[in-house]
């Protein structure tokens, strides 16, 4: 992307629509993967990869357990940060804003959509806790609601859930020769977005 074209964009939401459609042709592998950090109470930080599976104006919209460490975190302390790179694009996104819940009835929807198997995952990971007897455990525990849902719709277990970003902040990263890269930060105010360069 030419810095001309770059800069003349006054809303990062439709800037990240565009980098988001070029990422799903030339980064077919999971080009909506980002990694999202959290911090629990104390500010001691952890982070780790989520699928973005999509945005609108609330923000980007991802699905987990809510018994998950990263959730755990995130109902303390709802600050969280975002960060996509797209090797092929060389360009980096990062988000930082305030998560909330997506409204249950999306997640069902969305829910519905998932491949039989990944459902029937769902249920049986108690994501992030301790697994006693080893990986044969998650095994048996698939087969078990396997069993359970033989020839039924499988439901949205309570505890698998979507959740939204609100961005408050978006900041555009482009690789450019010499690591004179271009960054171009987006911040939220009074409803606008104020719009700023910054160093590499
Ligand atoms: C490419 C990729 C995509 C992933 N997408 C998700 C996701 O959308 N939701 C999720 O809960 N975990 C996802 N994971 C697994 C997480 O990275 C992580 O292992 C898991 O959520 C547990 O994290 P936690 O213990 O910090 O809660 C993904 C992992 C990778 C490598």
């Amino acid at each position: 992307m030419k810095s001309e074209e770059f800069i003349k964009f006054s809303d990062p939401l439709k800037l990240f629509s565009l980098w988001f459609d070029e990422a799903k042709e030339k980064d077919t592998y999971n080009y909506n993967a980002c990694c999202l950090a959290t911090a629990d109470v104390r500010g001691v930080p952890s982070a780790r990869m989520v699928l973005v599976k999509s945005f609108d104006e609330r923000g980007f919209i991802f699905f987990t357990n809510t018994n998950s460490r990263k959730a755990e975190e995130f109902e303390r302390n709802n600050k969280v940060a975002l960060c996509f790179y797209w090797k092929p694009l060389k360009r980096q996104v990062r988000i930082e804003g305030t998560i909330m819940d997506l409204p249950f009835k999306e997640s069902d929807k969305y829910f519905k959509t998932r491949p039989r198997k990944s459902q029937i995952g769902a249920w049986a990971s108690k994501q992030s806790n301790f697994m006693e007897g080893g990986y044969t455990t998650l095994l048996k525990k698939y087969k078990l609601y396997e069993e359970k849902f033989l020839g039924i719709d499988i439901p949205r277990p309570d505890f698998w859930c979507g959740k939204v970003i609100l961005p408050e902040k978006i900041e555009f990263w482009i690789e450019k020769d010499n690591r004179l890269h271009e960054r171009l930060l987006f911040t939220a105010q009074n409803e606008k977005w104020a719009k700023e360069y910054l160093y590499p």
